[in-house]
């Protein structure tokens, strides 16, 4: 492995000042699948993610996300993946519409198309009618649609969730499993958290 949208660890470890967090963690995720890592509080999800997604330094081990090493290589797993992490990324104060545009912009869209780009996604996750309401109105289940579209500006090979569902209402929860379904049918490769 792996193929440029796989993920592949290979006996992580993690320790911060003491508290082992990831004792020889490996995971293999085929290319266009889903994948879930399961496990109670406090079992290693978020660490295993944000060590995938180039955010935290492991102390062992190895790991390729979406065809590249993830300590020698982290900016080309970085343009290759998007994560939506278990708190919302997307400012309360601006309209859902303004953080989809203002996404785009931070990944240097030109101003036209980055309205487009979320307009289509206001659409496809049922946001139209309160794009221009700041995202502080939004319910849970809105503000995590919001903050899913937030990080489907550019396609990703791999997308990282973690946690989706917490909070969700049974029909929120359906709605995000059916996103989840049409990304992997689109070919992207999801490896999402959950208790
Ligand atoms: N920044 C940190 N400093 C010290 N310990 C940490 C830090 N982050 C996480 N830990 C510890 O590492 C272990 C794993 O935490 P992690 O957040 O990865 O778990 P999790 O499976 O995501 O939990 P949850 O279901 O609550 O989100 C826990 O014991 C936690 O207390
Ligand atoms: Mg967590």
């Amino acid at each position: 492995m792996t193929t440029t949208s796989g993920v592949l660890a290979e006996e992580l470890r993690k320790t911060y000042s003491g508290t082992t967090a990831l004792d020889g963690f490996s995971l293999a995720v085929e290319a266009g699948t889903v994948h879930g890592l399961l496990g109670p509080n406090g079992a290693g999800k978020t660490t295993a993610v944000r060590i995938l997604t180039t955010l935290l330094r492991f102390d062992s081990g190895r790991a390729e996300v979406a065809g590249a090493d993830v300590t020698k290589d982290p900016a080309t797993v970085r343009e290759r993946i998007a994560l939506t992490g278990q708190s919302a990324a997307v400012d309360g104060l601006l309209s859902g519409r303004q953080n989809l545009v203002l996404f785009g912009r931070l990944l240097h869209l030109p101003a036209r198309d980055a309205r487009r780009c979320a307009d289509e996604l206001l659409e496809r996750f049922g946001l139209a009618e309160a794009a221009d309401r700041s995202a502080q109105t939004y319910s849970g289940g809105m503000m995590r649609r919001l903050d899913l579209a937030a990080s489907l500006i550019r396609r990703p090979a791999v997308l990282f969730l973690d946690e989706p569902t917490t909070g969700l209402d049974p029909r929120s929860r359906n709605q995000m499993w059916q996103a989840v379904r049409d990304l992997v049918a689109d070919g992207t490769t999801v490896l999402l958290t959950t208790q």
